[in-house]
């Protein structure tokens, strides 16, 4: 049987580059417009990648499951990597969550049953991740979003603001990893997230044209002295996802130049604003 390596969010940014690192097998990519997933399989495939696509939507379990179905028919689930995603720039908060918290958590409980014993989930998180300080009133629903309730609870917690939820929603994963390991574990399966700074992407271009000033403060903070590449995340990736990660688990990479230690810094000087 071949090994099988979904990406989701394959269509584009850190996910497409991500896609390019599994040279054996074959490789799923999702997302939800078509024409984008056509297009990243023609680039895979000049790429010498077995490339395929399916289209889906994260945030419908229903969607996750067919995906996974339809990777069980074509062989053995090695890799998961999740990076769809939505920034919140153009999005409202509700839908934010339930892309970047909720569609985490339908990847996390469905994955589970369908990976192959040595495989790996891994979540795209981010460094703005580890700004949101743990708290009960919120952290329950972070954990647990499909809880009835928990979306809209959030919503209003996060102010009805979709950059608030962006960020909620990482400190989210980042909780949901640490949820799911000792399950995942006890199957042979690996979970862990990556959270990268800032990386050139459509994402982050997109953020740039809103907020051009915020995005040249965070690169000139950022002590690596330049902003990431979607290269500088997908070699993380391909190492987590090898058998020469097999001891890496329950945990979060962050991969973000350095930025994250000067967090305090930048949230103190925008508090001061
Ligand atoms: N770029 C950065 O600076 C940065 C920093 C930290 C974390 N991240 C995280 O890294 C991940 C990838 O970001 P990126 O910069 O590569 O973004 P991107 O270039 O905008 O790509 C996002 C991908 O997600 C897909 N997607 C969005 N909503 C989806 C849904 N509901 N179901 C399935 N697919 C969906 C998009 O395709 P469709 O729109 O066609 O569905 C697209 O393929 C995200 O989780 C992001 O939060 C990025």
């Amino acid at each position: 049987m071949k090994n099988i390596h979904i990406i989701t969010g394959g269509s584009s940014g850190i996910g497409l580059e991500c896609a390019k690192q599994f040279d054996e097998g074959t490789v799923i990519v999702t997302g939800r417009n078509e024409q984008r997933l056509i297009n990243a399989v023609t680039e895979l495939k000049a790429n010498g990648i077995d490339a395929i696509y399916k289209q889906g939507d994260i945030s419908s379990s229903e969607s996750v499951r067919e995906l996974f179905e339809f990777a069980k028919s074509l062989g053995e689930i090695k890799t998961v990597v999740n990076s769809a995603g939505v920034s919140g720039v153009g999005v409202d908060a509700k839908l934010t969550f339930e892309i970047d918290l909720l569609g985490t958590e339908n990847l996390a409980i469905n994955a589970k049953d369908y990976i192959s014993k040595g495989g790996v989930l891994i979540l795209l998180a981010s460094m703005i991740g580890h700004v949101v300080p743990p708290n009960e009133a919120y952290d329950k629903y972070l954990e647990y979003p499909s809880t009835p309730g928990a979306i809209d609870s959030l919503v209003q917690i996060a102010q009805n603001k979709s950059d608030f939820a962006y960020n909620f929603s990482k400190r989210g994963v980042h909780l949901m990893v640490k949820r799911f390991a000792p399950e995942y574990g006890k199957e042979g399966l690996r979970i862990l997230s990556i959270s990268p700074g800032i990386i050139m992407t459509p994402m982050s271009k997109k953020a740039a044209e809103e907020h051009p000033e915020q995005m040249e403060y965070m690169k000139s903070m950022t002590p690596a002295g330049r902003n990431g590449e979607p290269e500088d995340i997908s070699e993380v990736v391909k190492f987590l996802a090898s058998d020469k990660a097999s001891f890496i688990t329950g945990t979060d990479i962050l991969v973000d130049g350095g930025l994250a230690i000067r967090l305090p810094e930048i949230v103190a000087a925008y508090q001061n604003q």
